[in-house]
């Protein structure tokens, strides 16, 4: 089984995709970590805390960054995922107690006990992942993977024309993230903007997955009112569980070797901006830059038949 972390900002789409691995008889899910995002960190521990009692497993959450590290704080989307972080459905709250440990710490700590075998997958801003680089930079030689969803290499944003939310909440930590020397793979708006899920889908999961299932269909009805609203799709895009896709079958993606920079200030923050490592540019921001795995093509029906596999 494939050992994972998840970094998370529960969030709708970060339940569908913790509840898709927790399923999954591949992936061992080590612990959950959260971060701000789509709603403030200490609400995210504890919708965390309650997707696990609600999936029956005893798994660790540690809790995370409540900021970013310099840029302006965005206001958490209520919006998007509602105030609860599960479209507004008031789901009776876990009374579970989070890991003592940050949520960095337990990174690091997991990383040294299963040296090469962990993958670090992060549904949120990548704050956890910058801090736990600066606790000990040497995890960069002990990570199986990071998969991170967020950013778009040719895609537009989802914030603003350029940015997509996981970076610009924080793009200081995405700039480290992606400088740092550890195999990073980026699923961004290029791929999950061609996975959307439907309510079909979403009612055969309802119908096969007992309480998790009625869960994650009275949480997702919000979402899909923001889609219809926002962009007239009957269904949403397949954000965070496209990297848990990407973990269990990776040949579902098309994916290309790029140097990455984020835009860290000004008008396009929160920018991933691509470049080929062949390419020669006249300035120094894109030498001695880790090459980045971005995923730019996608078979959506099978991603879409493996999510429905794994909720059968
Ligand atoms: O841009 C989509 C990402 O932002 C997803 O992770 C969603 O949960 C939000 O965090
Ligand atoms: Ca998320």
């Amino acid at each position: 089984m494939r050992k994972i972390i998840i970094d998370t900002d529960p969030g709708i789409d970060d339940a569908m995709a913790i509840m898709l691995a927790l399923k999954s008889k591949e992936l061992d899910v080590l612990a959950l970590t959260t971060t701000f995002g789509n709603v403030a960190v200490d609400l995210a521990t504890k919708n965390a805390l309650t997707l696990l009692e609600l999936a029956d497993r005893d798994i660790p959450v540690a809790q995370g960054v409540a900021t970013p590290i310099a840029a302006p704080a965005l206001a958490p989307p209520d919006f998007v995922h509602g105030s609860d972080g599960f479209g507004n459905i008031n789901w009776p709250a876990s009374t579970r107690e989070a890991d003592k440990r940050s949520a960095a710490q337990l990174i690091v700590d997991m990383v040294h006990q299963y040296p090469n075998e962990v993958s670090l997958v992060a549904l949120g801003p990548l704050g956890n992942f910058a801090q736990a680089l600066e606790i000990d930079p040497s995890i960069v030689d002990l990570v199986d993977e990071v998969i991170l969803m967020g950013g778009a290499a040719e895609e537009k944003g989802n914030v603003t024309p350029v940015a997509e939310a996981n970076i610009i909440n924080d793009p200081h930590a995405a700039e480290l993230v992606f400088g740092a020397s550890w195999p990073v793979t980026m699923i961004g708006l290029d791929v999950t903007h061609q996975v959307i899920m439907d309510n079909e889908l979403l009612a055969y999961i309802r119908d096969n997955n007992g309480k998790e299932g009625d869960f994650l269909y009275q949480a997702t009805q919000f979402y899909f009112d923001f889609y219809y609203k926002t962009f007239g799709i009957k269904g949403c895009f397949v954000h965070d569980a496209s990297t848990i896709i990407y973990a269990l079958q990776p040949d579902i993606f098309k994916t290309e070797g790029r140097v990455i920079r984020v835009a860290v200030e000004g008008v396009g923050i929160g920018q991933t901006i691509t470049a080929k490592p062949e390419q020669t540019f006249a300035l120094d921001f894109w030498e001695n830059r880790p090459v980045t795995n971005i995923c730019l093509e996608v078979d959506s029906q099978r991603a879409l038949n493996l999510i429905k596999s794994v909720f059968s």
